[in-house]
């Protein structure tokens, strides 16, 4: 299953130049199959999960070739609407495909996707807007089949402005007849990406990054390339990694105002954090106050910057609150700090984190992607080795994260 091995400690310095967006990127290559050509992404960082989600392009006939940091997917040939089952556990994120594949073949069939370690993660979402296009789903034998004769434009109300609900909803309706407004969508920096790279295509999109977003049906979408946006949840990771080490790094090519809520949070702390451009200086201090954390949908606190968060605040100056608002489960991290001598007490969906003087190295268990993120902030962080196991999970959002972190002064090696 995997483990790093960190020697605490050690100062991160010097400059990390993060990779394209995982959230980004996973709905857009969805969308090639929309195309029905040859679509070339830039960007597209070397993960788990984009490897499970070219597997599942493969599967539906697609010939897709990677190029350095490129992927190149023909859709011209795609000849199922079908997603294995096997595929389907690998990944919550093939969902995605729901969207193209309807407004492609008029039919899409997946097993019902599971939960995760941080929640059940259901798609009545997905499945409420996508009915409201005139999907019908037929639920038999574990899998889920949808039919349209044809897609028909619609007001969609979202209960729960969720990410992949909105993703997945704008897919479709760029090939449904007429007009489709979803109200309350998500208002995620990837919907913008994924708008944009939509209206490339040919769809016409509007509204990305507010609200209400507006989709305006159309026959065909070509083939272009495309570059996604930078990860704001690696950047953001990164810049903890720095404060928390007592570092200087200088974290480049990104998108500051996409991590605003974060740099808040780390400013109210206490962080030396300057922005330039595209790029974030931070310079470690000796020490750091405690701040509340409550995660909201954008452009509120992130819920995938809780976790990184929790470690830093785990040693921080006085008491924080963590209050986890958009996964029922997303709190289990707190568990492994605790073996690392961290003082945090769960009431519900919080976490009221007493900070200490220093963590102390031990065996940990990574238990989701962002969770492990924490761990390894942790070990970076405390006196002693820390082991941390199961990093297939961090493998999933963190490309080359032992090299990216050596380059920086940490010592970190892994162990498959
Ligand atoms: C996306 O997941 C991200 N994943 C998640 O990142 C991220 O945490 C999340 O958005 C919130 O920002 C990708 O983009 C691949 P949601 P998604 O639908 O789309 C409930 C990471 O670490 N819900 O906004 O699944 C759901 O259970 C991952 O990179 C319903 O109830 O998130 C959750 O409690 C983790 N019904 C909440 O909404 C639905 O139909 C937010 O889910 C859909 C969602």
């Amino acid at each position: 299953m995997g483990r790093f091995l960190i020697e605490g400690g050690k100062k991160l310095e010097g400059e990390v130049k993060v990779s394209g967006a995982k959230n980004a990127v996973l709905p857009i290559l969805a969308g090639t199959v929309l195309s029905q050509g040859e679509c070339r992404i830039g960007r597209v960082p070397k993960l788990r999960d984009v490897k499970v989600m070219k597997e599942v392009l493969e599967s539906l006939g697609a010939v897709v070739k990677e190029e350095n940091d490129e992927m190149v997917v023909d859709s011209s040939n795609l000849d199922s609407y079908e997603i294995a089952d096997s595929l389907m556990r690998k990944m919550r994120a093939t969902v995605f495909l729901m969207g193209p594949l309807v407004a492609r073949f008029g039919q899409v069939k997946i097993s019902q996707p599971g939960g995760c370690s941080i929640g059940p993660r259901p798609i009545d979402l997905h499945l409420k807007g996508l009915k409201a296009l005139g999907v019908e789903f037929v639920q038999k034998h574990g899998c889920l089949e949808g039919k349209a004769k044809n897609l028909k434009g619609a007001e969609i109300h979202l209960d729960f402005p969720s990410v992949g609900a909105t993703e997945n909803i704008m897919m479709a309706a760029t090939r449904a007849k007429g007009k489709t407004v979803i109200y309350n969508a998500a208002r995620e920096p990837e919907i913008v990406d994924l708008q944009n790279f939509l209206n490339r295509l040919g769809a016409k999109v509007r509204g990305a990054g507010t609200d209400v977003i507006k989709i305006k049906g159309v026959d065909k979408l070509k083939s272009i390339d495309y570059q996604v946006i930078p990860d704001r949840i690696e950047a953001g990771t990164f810049l903890v990694a720095s404060a928390i080490t007592k570092g200087d790094l200088i974290v480049n090519d990104i998108i500051p105002e996409h991590i605003e809520s974060v740099i808040a949070k780390l400013v109210e702390a206490g962080v030396n954090l300057q922005v330039d451009g595209d790029k974030i200086r931070v310079k470690g201090n000796i020490s750091w106050d405690g701040v509340n954390i409550k995660t909201l949908p954008y452009p509120g606190f992130a819920t995938d910057m809780q976790a990184q968060l929790m470690t830093f605040l785990s040693i921080a100056k006085g008491t924080s609150v963590v209050t986890e608002t958009i996964f029922e489960n997303r709190l289990k991290h707190a568990d492994e700090l605790r073996r690392m001598g961290a003082n945090i007490k769960i009431e519900g969906n919080s976490a009221i984190v007493q900070g200490v003087n220093k963590l102390s190295g031990t065996t940990v268990e990574a238990t989701d992607l962002r969770a492990g993120a924490a761990l390894v902030l942790a070990g970076l962080a405390a006196e002693g080795e820390t082991i941390v196991e199961n990093i297939y999970h961090i493998d999933r959002g963190y490309e080359r994260l032992t090299e990216k972190l050596s380059n920086l002064g940490a010592q970190i090696s892994r162990t498959d």
